[in-house]
């Protein structure tokens, strides 16, 4: 069944006869819709438990400014979509996670493309997505449980950390450029805000990632380089 939760499509169909439902729909913009769509259609069926994954630091970084907008609007919105699942009447869990490791590699694998790389001052703690996934069967296995414990990956990593093991792994040679964004959500991402220091059960590593995605030898030299 196929249905379109930004324009409220086939959304009724899918939800019905059903128990429980794991929100993991999600773009870089517009989730509170998403969510709300969602969230009223899975009320009317009668679903007994909505499990949303939402995004570590989406209540602690602050969305104000153009800038904070156009770069970290995607925190603002999963926030609103979190508030709409907690309301919505309909038993919930929420999950926030930090940063999967294919987002991190999409990235990555854009940046190498630029003679240039720019680095913001940020950290991440980013998780891999099969214990992400493993956590959500979990929760949606168990009683509604509200906002649950953050999930993170076993390391925090500089930015420019990832990206030089992800260049190691490939081979490459870029130069970093450090750059500062402004604004009060970069400033908030600066002091740490997206990551979970206290959730970091997550087991795999960018390292052990890598070796996987780009080939045993080119991980292993990542590997050996961090650690
Ligand atoms: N990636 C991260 O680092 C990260 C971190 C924390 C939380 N999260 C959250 O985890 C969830 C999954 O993230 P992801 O990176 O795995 O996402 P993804 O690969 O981009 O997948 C998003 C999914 O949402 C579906 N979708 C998008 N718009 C939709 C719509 N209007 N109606 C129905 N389905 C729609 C897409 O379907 P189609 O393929 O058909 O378009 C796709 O299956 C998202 O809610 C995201 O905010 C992600």
């Amino acid at each position: 069944m196929t249905g379109d939760l930004a324009k409220d499509e086939a959304i009724d169909s899918a939800a019905e006869g059903v128990e429980v439902i794991v929100h993991c729909a999600g773009t870089a913009r517009g989730d509170e819709d998403k969510a709300r769509h969602l969230a009223r259609s899975a009320s009317r069926a009668g679903v007994e438990h909505l499990v949303f994954i939402s995004v570590v630091g989406a209540e602690r970084i602050p969305v104000v400014s153009a800038v904070d907008r156009a770069l970290f609007g995607y925190f603002a919105s999963k926030l609103a979509a979190e508030r709409v699942v907690a309301d919505s009447g309909v038993p919930w869990t929420t999950l926030r996670a930090t940063q999967f490791y294919d987002l991190i590699l999409k990235t990555a694998r854009q940046m190498a493309k630029m003679p240039l790389i720019p680095t913001p001052g940020f950290r991440f703690q980013p998780v891999d997505t099969g214990e992400v996934a493993a956590r959500l069967v979990e929760l949606a296995l168990s009683a509604p449980a509200g906002l649950v414990p953050d999930l993170a990956g076993p390391r925090v990593y500089e930015i420019a950390e990832l990206l030089r093991g992800y260049l190691q792994a490939r081979g490459k040679r870029r130069p970093l450029m450090p750059v500062r964004i402004p604004g009060r959500a970069a400033r908030a991402v600066r002091s740490g805000a997206n990551l979970a220091p206290d959730g970091a059960v997550g087991r795999k590593t960018w390292e052990e990632f890598l070796g996987e995605q780009i080939g045993s030898s080119s991980g292993r030299r990542a590997a050996s380089s961090a650690g």
